[in-house]
């Protein structure tokens, strides 16, 4: 992570107009330069900079942002590497944030480290733990050793080593290696097969641990949440795969054992949440190595209630869910042993997507059934932030149901939150617009019950007043902090409005639009059903003031 104050610096500093002219010519039109699109095959000039805003907008492709989004789409390359890049042509000393939160708990790193190396030297030593990888679960060596997988013994043995070494028992708590029972210190972890989870920068961050003896409970034990290792942030085994990834879609599957035992079959696209469900930050992480996912989850109904979940969360951030079905009391492990890579290749190859998964494990053959699950999908769909996979799920229902695509909407919008018309809707949009180009108005929003907001509206409100300096807030700035890539886009976009840019809008008027839209919103509700005293008495007052203010 690179720290805010840089970019904000790389933002003030770097001039998109000279930018841009470096890559492109540029010509001025007006307040604008204009060129042909870089991005797609532009015959006419539909290709905008606004050097007041710090944008550029193509109206043929719709690409738009600032200097670091227009870098990372010319050089084809990363945020981190255009960010580089940018600070580098400016002059801007960048100091990586991750870094920085290495060296401040470099102890915790250096312990995990030595703990590690431990475990994994003990594997060696006690011969009942290094059998029980390689002829029970029939792992190579070589996976064993890339994955530097150890063995926790009995005894005290690593605090012991630790203590000589001169570290405290404080750090040893505070990297969740032993923890304090009245007043003895105690290993977290021991006679367990243990899994070290690396950080995406290969340095261990904490353990997973598997008993060696099945009476013992539980089963699973993973290191505490340190200031190191957050769980749902970490997916296990990203470190050793994340080059397979491209290739071949990542398959997400439940356990340590199900990704080692393929991995060291040759399967090796493979990523596990750690013990906990697939998280929305884990989904993120992996939106980052590819936008489909195939999901081989055990074959029993934990499995599958699990399976839902993480598609779920996989289309909340935009990524496909592919899924993979294992027979029933199979889990990918067992699978692989039992019948071979090839059968199991089988199953990957042809996995079913999200609608095919819900209607076949629900088979609905009522029509007040088919009623639910179409209510249930569309309730799911929705939530997912890109629009062309809602569109395609959209068509996709509407050919297996028999069911118009416009009929599909109104079920998806029974179940969705707002149920504006068209004119709410443009009133958000010029809303939007205002407070991207007129930053300081967003006080005046104070004065309504944010409620009455869009979520769309109400992130923005929160990134304008989380600046700690106002005075510099800019479109550019603002975009930067939006985190779902539509709604930046559509804000891009919205940005580049001249009846915007061009009026000068008073303080006047966005309160009168404001209490347009809540007039518009309070009506919504009263024509919905909603109707009280006080929303009546609300909307009569503000049709006064809307009279009064003249048209
Ligand atoms: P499973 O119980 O399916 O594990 O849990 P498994 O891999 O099939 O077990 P064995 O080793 O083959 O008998 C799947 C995952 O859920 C987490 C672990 O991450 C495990 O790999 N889990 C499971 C826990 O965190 N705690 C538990 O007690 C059990
Ligand atoms: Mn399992």
């Amino acid at each position: 992570m690179i720290k805010r104050e840089i970019i904000e610096k790389i933002l003030e500093n770097c001039d998109i107009v000279e930018l841009i002219n470096s890559y492109l010519p540029l010509k001025k039109v007006g307040n604008y330069y204009r060129a042909l699109c870089p991005f797609h095959h532009d015959t006419k000039p539909s290709f905008y900079v606004n050097p007041s805003q710090q944008l550029f907008h193509c109206f043929g492709c719709k690409e738009s942002g600032n200097v670091i989004h227009f870098i990372m789409k010319y050089e084809k390359i990363g945020f981190l590497e255009a960010v580089k890049s940018l600070a580098e042509r400016e002059g801007i000393e960048i100091s990586l944030a991750d870094e920085k939160e290495e060296k401040k708990n470099k102890e915790i790193y250096e312990v995990i480290k030595l703990a590690s190396k431990f475990y994994q030297e003990q594997l060696f030593i006690y011969p009942q733990a290094l059998n029980y990888l390689i002829k029970e679960r029939k792992l190579s060596l070589t996976t064993i050793k890339e994955f530097q997988l150890g063995y926790a013994p009995v005894g005290n043995l690593l605090i012991k080593t630790l203590y000589k070494r001169g570290f405290s028992e404080e750090l040893l708590i505070k990297s969740g290696l032993a923890y304090k029972k009245e007043k003895d210190i105690h290993e977290w972890f021991f006679n367990r097969i243990i899994f070290p989870i690396f950080n995406s920068r290969g340095k261990v961050i904490g353990f997973g641990g598997r008993v060696l003896d099945e009476k013992i409970e539980p089963k699973y034990l993973n290191s505490p949440e340190t200031a190191i290792f957050k769980k749902g942030e970490n997916l296990y085994g990203l470190y050793q795969t994340r080059n397979f990834l491209a290739e071949n879609k990542p398959i997400l599957v439940e356990g340590y054992f199900d990704l080692l035992s393929l991995f060291d079959k040759g399967i090796k696209n493979l990523v596990a949440p750690l013990g906990t469900g697939f998280t929305i930050d884990q989904a993120r992480l992996l939106k980052k190595y590819s936008e489909e996912i195939i999901i081989l989850f055990d074959g029993d109904n934990a499995g599958r209630e699990a399976t839902k979940r993480a598609a779920e969360i996989a289309l909340k951030v935009g990524i496909n869910p592919l899924i993979a079905f294992l027979p029933d009391n199979y889990d990918p492990d067992k699978y692989v042993k039992e019948k071979g890579v090839k059968e199991l290749k089988k199953i990957i190859c042809f996995p079913y997507d999200f609608i095919d998964f819900y209607l076949k494990i629900s088979h609905p053959k009522t029509i007040s059934e088919k009623r639910n699950i179409l209510k249930k999908l569309g309730e799911i769909i929705n939530f997912t932030c890109d629009s062309t996979l809602k569109e395609l799920y959209l068509n996709k229902i509407s050919e297996i149901f028999h069911i118009k695509k416009e009929q599909v909407l109104n079920i998806f919008k029974e179940k969705s939150f707002s149920v504006f018309n068209v004119e709410i809707k443009k009133l958000e949009d010029q809303i939007i617009n205002i407070l991207l180009v007129y930053p300081k108005y967003s006080s005046l929003i104070q004065e309504y019950p944010l409620e009455i907001f869009p979520e769309e509206i109400k992130e923005l409100i929160k990134i304008i007043e989380d600046f700690k300096d106002k005075e510099k807030i800019n479109t550019g700035l603002i975009l930067e902090e939006i985190k779902n890539e539509e709604f930046k886009k559509k804000c891009a976009s919205l940005s580049f409005s001249s009846e915007v840019l061009i009026s000068n809008i008073k303080e006047k008027d966005f309160k009168r639009l404001l209490d347009k839209y809540f007039y518009e919103y309070l009506y919504n509700k009263l024509t919905s059903g909603e109707s009280n005293e006080n929303i009546l008495r609300k909307i009569v007052e503000i049709k006064k003031n809307l009279i009064k203010g003249g048209k």
